[in-house]
């Protein structure tokens, strides 16, 4: 127990930190099935220790690597999440005494050789947050730094033959402190356990330090390493063999080598070897330098399409799956991702592994996060304590050794969120000393007296601005941004072109990769992904463990489309004469790709073919001639452009898309649908009839075709998206970018004033109604109660060619003091239309702010699919500039509708299983009602997304404000 509260960067027999290494010395992997005690407090677990026969009866069985709280379904206690805070009272080093212990234990056979000659060492890879371990009853160390890598040198503990080895974890400690990142709280032995023979006269490190002159391309090694005797370092590829004494190995030159980059990560298999043990290494040459505002890697400037990475598992939490990570990283090559910050602590070691093998930018981060310490205006962070300042240094070089053989790695991060201090100046000391050839990186020092780059999270547009001023001459990036929680983030195109105007922004980071919703179920089994709260938490910070570019289960979320069309390497411009394809990769031209084209009209293709685009370098830009088309036929005519892979990559099948950009040739020719009624409206005793439509007395929709498709009436809610749900940052509606230096002003969130408006419970009053020879025309007042702020709307009703057309007009009053969600006419239909198809925009949802990745086309699906299953149920599937929208199903007539432009603008669609107030009802989708009716929204406009659940407003051009719209459409049942 005296261990939980100790601050030290772990102890007993704890070996050198060292480079992770594949090597020809034998090894035991000790994860599999152990035997475990769960206890409520470390005294309980004392309390069973000291009994006699400890280990055999009434221990259960779990398998490591795994986190107690993920097993036993609930019975070892439940997983939480916090955010910021500290789920316990900020009273350092002191922790509950309710703090749950695991023990676990495991018996394993000593080869009796290995005793012979050398040392054997025991590895752990991660343990949150401390393991005591013992060896056969003996003390052999305690475990500290629950993502980092500690080994113990267990020599003199074990025995030929079988061992016990006891491992007991507290998931409270002293480390907590210094370990508050935003994720859930997962106890356990959660990385592998390994023994490991060291034989006597072994290779115990090496570094090779990999470099290549960009001026020459000639490349040197330099190893450092920790052995004795003449050590051998062959790589047949490079014709090297070279013999160097280990305490002096010197420099090695190697000739001309081809650089390692993110976009061709080439790598070289090198062997270090002596007359006892051989290690392979996958060594890749690059040059890493900060040269005023220029973070160069060969030569070049870095731009960072990234992701912030967890390690993270909706079923086993922070354990990795490698095959699983290489798929997730392949998914994030075919998404442009080039990039990754290993948030917030160094990741498994397999990521860096397939990091150098497929080619990522990587930001090593130190396992450090104090946040929790705001709330003491940052008194007593362990960051500026000296009394910490060991375990700070501990870290830093238990990242550097363990992973410094890595190319991938172009900067080692402090940590996070850890405020400021003399500990993490130290930090950074001591690695630039260690390794000079890596620029450090640390986001929570705003006089960036520390980092080398200057670095930010969420800053708008207008900091970033004032940053190239402010620290003119010093490179810039984003740790941080587009925070893609729920439906968002809108703005990425925005950043894009400021990092495309200023060179020092070297690019960013989204937040994050993955939801972290963990798979759970309600009391009668009902599987659904939970977040803070729903394990009992009393504590917690909800949804906000939720916001990442795939779902929980690992969907991509429309948000991914959006950034990758964004940040795409390869920037293709349909222009009027000519298209051109601009390379911004690192490195390597455009021989890999097709610029295949489709002419379509209607949106359907006419001709097809491939251009002649000559291979452009890595930053060159060329162009080609557009195809000879022919644009006589009737219709919209357009030109898509595709790149695409011309054979299979490491990640990705040939044909696959890295992006695509169209043109529209011709305007449509069909004739705008008009006001003029092949039939007179009739008033009836309940309403009106029109046609094969029916309207009550209200001249709302009550049937058409015999179909029940119901409604047309204004709405201007919709169910709030996160980011409208959140005001943590300020709003644009109440404080103007321009005027409050991108930070807009502290005001409620944008949902918070439009319910206060009462924007979600329109009335409705009929102002006219007249059914006459061109049809029917309805005037509606709508308002919400108790303002006097109104807005007519205006609908004339007409029926031509079997179609009920409409044309609307929405004028507000003056006098709106606010933004609206959206201004739509919704329509309720019975179930049974379960698939969609339509000539739009698509695939993916779309808005204002966030539509780079739509294209004009034809696409289908089924309605189901039409809503993104967000963590928590909100605003999805917009689709902007409809043309033609057919719902179908079986044994139901088709329902169609068709739009005409008014002003150049059409309206877009939502078609879904559930209305806006049933979406805000529900906090789970798991939560929302059995389906009672197709919900078809037609939106005249919409708000753009933004990023203020943890970021920017959306901006001024994007935003919706009270203003008079205009559409015309038609439906047509059957
Ligand atoms: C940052 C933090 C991340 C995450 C994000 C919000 O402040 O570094 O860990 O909390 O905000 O989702």
């Amino acid at each position: 127990m005296k261990h939980i509260e100790e601050i030290s960067p772990g102890s007993g027999m704890r070996v050198a930190p060292r480079s992770e290494l594949s090597s020809t010395a034998e090894r035991i992997d000790l994860g599999g099935a152990w035997r475990f005690r769960h206890s409520a407090t470390p005294a309980q677990a004392a309390a069973l220790a000291s009994n006699p026969g400890v280990y055999d009866a009434g221990w259960d069985t779990i398998d490591v690597p795994s986190h107690w709280v993920l097993r036993g379904e609930g019975s070892y206690g439940r997983p939480a999440y916090n955010n910021v805070l500290y789920p316990f009272p900020l009273d350092p080093p002191h922790v509950p005494d309710a703090n749950p212990t695991g023990d676990h234990w495991r018996t394993f056979d000593l080869p009796a050789a290995w005793l012979d000659d050398g040392r054997v060492v025991l590895r752990f890879d991660g343990i949150e947050s401390i393991g005591v371990v013992t060896l056969n009853d003996v003390e052999v160390g305690v475990v500290r730094g629950s993502r980092l890598r500690q080994e113990l040198d267990v020599t003199d503990a074990v025995r030929p033959g079988e061992n016990t080895l006891h491992v007991r974890v507290h998931q409270w400690s002293a480390m907590t402190y210094v370990e508050d990142q935003d994720q859930w709280w997962l106890p356990g032995i959660f990385r592998e356990v390994t023994l490991l023979h060291r034989p006597a006269g072994g290779i115990d490190d090496v570094w090779l330090r990999a470099d290549v002159d960009p001026a020459t391309g000639r490349g040197t090694l330099t190893p450092e390493l920790r052995a004795t005797g003449p050590v051998r370092i062959t790589c047949p590829e490079l014709g090297l063999d070279a013999t160097v004494d280990a305490d002096a190995p010197g420099t090695i030159a190697v000739g001309e080598v081809e650089p390692w980059s993110a976009d061709v990560p080439r790598l070289y298999t090198v062997t270090v070897a002596n007359e006892v043990e051989s290690i392979e290494l996958r060594v890749g040459f690059r040059r890493v330098q900060i040269d005023g505002d220029a973070w160069l890697v060969n030569g070049r400037r870095v731009r960072l399409r990234g992701v912030n990475r967890h390690d993270f598992d909706p079923v086993n939490g922070r354990v990795v799956d490698p095959a699983e990570l290489r798929r997730q990283l392949e998914l994030m090559k075919r998404y442009n991702v080039n990039a990754i910050r290993t948030s917030h602590y160094p990741p498994h070691p397999t990521l860096l592994a397939l990091a150098d093998e497929l080619g990522f930018w990587v930001i090593d981060e130190c396992d450090i996060e104090t946040h929790g310490f705001v709330a003491a205006g940052w008194q007593g962070n362990p960051s500026d304590d000296p009394a910490w300042r060991d375990v700070y240094l501990d870290r830093a070089e238990r990242m550097l050794e363990r992973d410094k053989n890595h190319a991938c790695i172009i900067a080692w991060s402090l940590g996070n969120e850890a405020g400021v201090g003399g500990n993490l100046a130290a930090m950074a000391a001591w690695l630039r000393r260690r390794d000079p050839s890596r620029p450090i990186h640390y986001e929570g020092d705003h006089d960036d007296l520390v980092p080398d780059v200057v670095s930010r999270m969420y800053a708008p547009l207008e900091e970033l601005r004032r940053l190239t001023v402010a620290r003119a001459g010093r490179p810039i990036m984003l740790c941080e941004y587009v925070h893609a929680m729920g439906n968002g983030a809108g703005g990425v195109a925005e950043y894009e072109e400021v990092f495309d105007a200023h060179p020092a922004i070297h690019g960013g980071f989204v937040w994050e990769w993955r939801d972290h919703g963990l798979l759970t179920h309600t009391a009668d089994g009902t599987p659904f992904h939970g977040y803070g709260g729903d394990f009992g938490e009393e504590f917690h910070d909800g949804s906000f463990v939720c916001d990442g570019l795939l779902l929980a289960d690992g969907t991509p979320s429309p948000a991914l489309a959006e950034f990758a069309a964004v940040v795409t390497p390869i920037k293709v411009n349909v222009g009027t004469g000519a298209v051109t394809v601009e390379n911004r990769r690192h490195d390597g031209d455009t021989a890999d790709l097709t610029f295949a084209w489709d002419h379509e009209v209607d949106g359907h293709v006419v001709a097809s073919g491939t251009l002649n685009v000559p291979p452009v370098l890595a930053g060159a830009e060329a162009s080609a001639a557009l195809p000879d088309l022919s644009l006589d036929a009737p219709g919209e005519h357009w030109l898509t452009v595709r790149a695409e892979l011309a054979a299979a990559a490491p990640w990705a099948d040939a044909g696959h898309v890295v992006t695509s950009a169209q043109r529209q040739l011709r305007e449509a020719t069909a004739p705008a649908p008009g006001a003029t009624s092949a039939e007179p409206g009739v008033a009836t005793a309940s309403g009106y009839t029109l046609g094969e439509a029916t309207f009550d007395e209200s001249g709302r929709l009550t049937s058409l075709g015999g179909l029940a498709l119901t409604g047309g009436q204004l709405t201007l809610w919709r169910a709030p998206t996160e980011n409208d749900l959140l005001s943590g940052f300020g709003s644009y509606e109440l404080g103007a970018p321009e005027e409050t230096g991108g930070l807009g002003a502290p005001g409620p969130s944008s949902a918070a004033r439009w319910r206060e408006a009462g924007l979600d419970r329109l009335q409705h009053r009929v102002l006219a109604a007249d059914a006459d020879a061109d049809g029917l025309l309805v005037r509606t007042l709508v308002a919400p109660a108790g303002i006097a702020q109104h807005v007519v709307v205006e609908q004339r009703w007409a029926w031509t060619d079997g179609a009920l057309t409409c044309a609307v007009d929405v004028t507000p009053s003056t006098g709106w003091d606010r933004t609206w969600p959206r201004i739509g006419l919704a329509f309720e239909l019975p179930l049974g239309h379960g698939r969609a198809a339509w000539f739009g925009t698509g695939p993916h949802e779309n808005y204002p702010d966030s539509d780079a990745a739509a294209r004009v086309g034809r696409f289908e699906a089924d309605v189901a699919e039409l809503t993104v299953p967000y963590a928590v149920p909100q605003e999805s599937g917009h689709r902007a500039g409809l043309r033609e929208l057919t719902l179908t199903g079986e044994g139901v007539p088709p329902l169609t509708v068709t739009t005409t432009p008014v002003a150049g603008h059409r309206v877009g669609f939502t078609v879904g299983l559930h209305s806006a107030a049933e979406l805000a009802a529900a906090a789970h989708p798991h939560e929302l009602p059995p389906p009672q009716a197709t919900h078809l929204v037609l939106d005249l406009a919409q708000h753009g997304l933004g990023s203020r659940s943890c970021g920017p407003d959306v901006r001024p051009r994007f935003a919706l404000w009270p203003r008079p719209a205009s559409a015309s459409f038609a439906l047509r049942v059957g």
